[in-house]
């Protein structure tokens, strides 16, 4: 990581910023951006800089590069802050570098000088105009996005210098484009062939290992991406990046993560596009694992789970759509067939039950607004969800509905939750049990989580954390075979 000493005494005029915004990009950005926190956490720094008017003056906000392997995530995560501050994925200035691999293409970005032929035809790509349109009437912030910059001319290089190094770009009739209410982001995939062969050998394990094996990949992923970058760039040009940020394989939690996404975003538009016509699917665990084994892989990441929601699950009900064979308010079930090899949308029957689609998980806190804030996180990632304000509510609940797993507060008002937790292992000794907590457990308490193996989440938390790590205790079970 390369950080450089910051000027943070060039006052600005406070961007705009919708207030629930501000205060939640992390947890916005790392429900669409998962399993990648450090650079989350990066990149939220920079932004708060900005709303702050804290940045630095003649330089943009902030310069990142991103490494890693394919489709773990580069792209997405400045679709992702777009998206956030601004509203729409769209609203970045993005260039895609492989469209200027010959040195004459870059003449492009900042079109061609006065007098020369066809100078008022070539509208440059870069220009004043086309950043300040990107950003929003919430956020003066504008994103630019370099992909994959490995593939651009040497030249891109050398004219991304002067931006880095003074915010500024001069165009060729001479006009000025400033660049300080900006981020500028960079991605490539240098380094990543050889980060591949060093993750095949932990392919599948990686999930598996224990935190020192997982640091010690990470570790060396960064050191393989750090050499790949200067045998690439000049010092000149790397001594002015911010942050090189090196992306994480992903896990099986992640992918399933990301899974649980795009069937959400799939109900949504369903929802969005057809109105009083709408439907529900319903897509079943084993489903969801299903599309995840044929979307994912090491070599490409999520990069096919998109295609492959869309190959099998969109497609075929679109199909059905337009075959008039589903109802307005029905629901289409989506089991996998038989010889395992394809997917089957049925109908599902009057009075059957939903399938769930996740395992139910049961929340104890007697905070109210926590806990409505916590299922609603958790909710639009399509879990099942019993909340419970009180031991005696929960008991009760987790009798019922005998849940997969249990996050429970500490401090409760009637029983203390590790206690709770005891006595839900006693009577339900599948279910997995975590705790959540604002304070330090007693010494005593924090035996008896050692000894069953109760996991603790200290709050604040995002819910996508308490997500993973409930995703990791389900995987080790189901793993395990219990
Ligand atoms: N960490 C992640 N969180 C959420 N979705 C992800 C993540 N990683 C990948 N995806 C999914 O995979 C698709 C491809 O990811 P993305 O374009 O960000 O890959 P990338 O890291 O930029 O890869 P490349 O190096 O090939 O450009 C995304 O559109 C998204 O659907
Ligand atoms: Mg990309």
């Amino acid at each position: 990581m390369l950080d450089r000493a910051k000027n943070t005494t060039g006052l600005r005029p406070r961007a705009k910023q919708p207030a629930d915004t501000a205060g939640n990009l992390a947890s916005i950005l790392s429900s669409k951006v998962v399993g990648q926190p450090d650079v989350i956490g990066q990149i939220v720094s920079y932004v708060e800089m900005f709303q702050a008017g804290l940045a630095p003056e003649n330089r943009p906000v902030g310069v990142f590069l991103l490494l890693g392997p394919t489709g773990t995530g580069k792209t997405r995560t400045v679709e992702a802050l777009a998206e956030a501050l601004h509203g729409s994925h769209k609203n970045m200035l993005k260039i895609d570098c492989g469209e200027f691999q010959m040195e004459h293409e870059v003449a492009k970005l900042i079109g061609a000088p006065p007098g020369y032929l066809g100078h008022r035809e070539t509208q440059p790509m870069l220009s004043q105009q086309k950043l300040t349109a990107v950003a929003s009437e919430d956020c003066g912030l504008s994103l630019v996005l370099f992909d994959e910059i490995e593939k651009a001319a040497t030249s891109l290089a050398r004219l991304l210098l002067g931006v880095l190094d003074r915010g500024v770009l001069r165009l060729g009739d001479n006009s000025v484009v400033n660049f300080e209410r900006s981020i500028i982001f960079l991605t490539s995939n240098l380094g990543a062939k050889e980060m591949m062969r060093e993750l095949r050998p932990s392919f599948g394990f990686q999930s598996a290992v224990g935190g020192a094996a997982v640091a010690d990949v990470t570790a060396k992923m960064q050191s393989i991406a750090l050499a790949a970058v200067k045998r690439k760039f000049s010092p000149e040009f790397v001594n002015r990046l911010d942050h090189v940020v090196t992306y994480k394989a992903l896990t099986h939690e992640a992918f399933a993560a990301i899974a649980d996404h795009e069937i959400a975003n799939l109900q949504n538009h369903i929802n969005n596009r057809l109105g009083p016509k709408a439907f529900q699917i319903e897509v079943p665990f084993g489903t969801r694992q299903w599309l995840i084994q044929r979307g994912t892989s090491t070599e490409y990441g999520a990069r096919e789970l998109k295609r492959t929601v869309h190959r099998h699950l969109t497609q075929p009900l679109a199909s059905l759509v337009a075959r008039s064979k589903v109802a307005s308010g029905s629901r289409v079930r989506v089991d996998v067939a038989a010889d395992g090899e394809s997917l089957q949308l049925r109908l599902a029957g009057e009075g059957e039950l939903p399938a769930p689609t996740q395992p139910t998980v049961l929340l104890v806190d007697d905070n109210r607004d926590f806990l409505k804030f916590l299922e609603r996180q958790m909710a639009e990632s399509g879990w099942d969800l019993v909340v419970a304000e009180s031991v005696t509510e929960a008991r009760k609940l987790a009798l019922k509905r005998k849940p997969a797993a249990a996050l429970i507060d500490y401090s409760m008002p009637d029983m203390n939750g590790v206690e709770l937790a005891q006595v839900i292992r006693k009577t339900l000794p599948e279910t997995q049990l975590l705790m959540m907590t604002s304070s330090k457990l007693e010494e005593e308490d924090e035996a008896v989580c050692q000894e069953y193996g109760f996991p603790v989440l200290r709050k604040p938390f995002l819910a996508a954390d308490a997500m993973n790590l409930i995703r990791k205790r389900l995987a080790g079970v189901e793993r395990r075979g219990i």
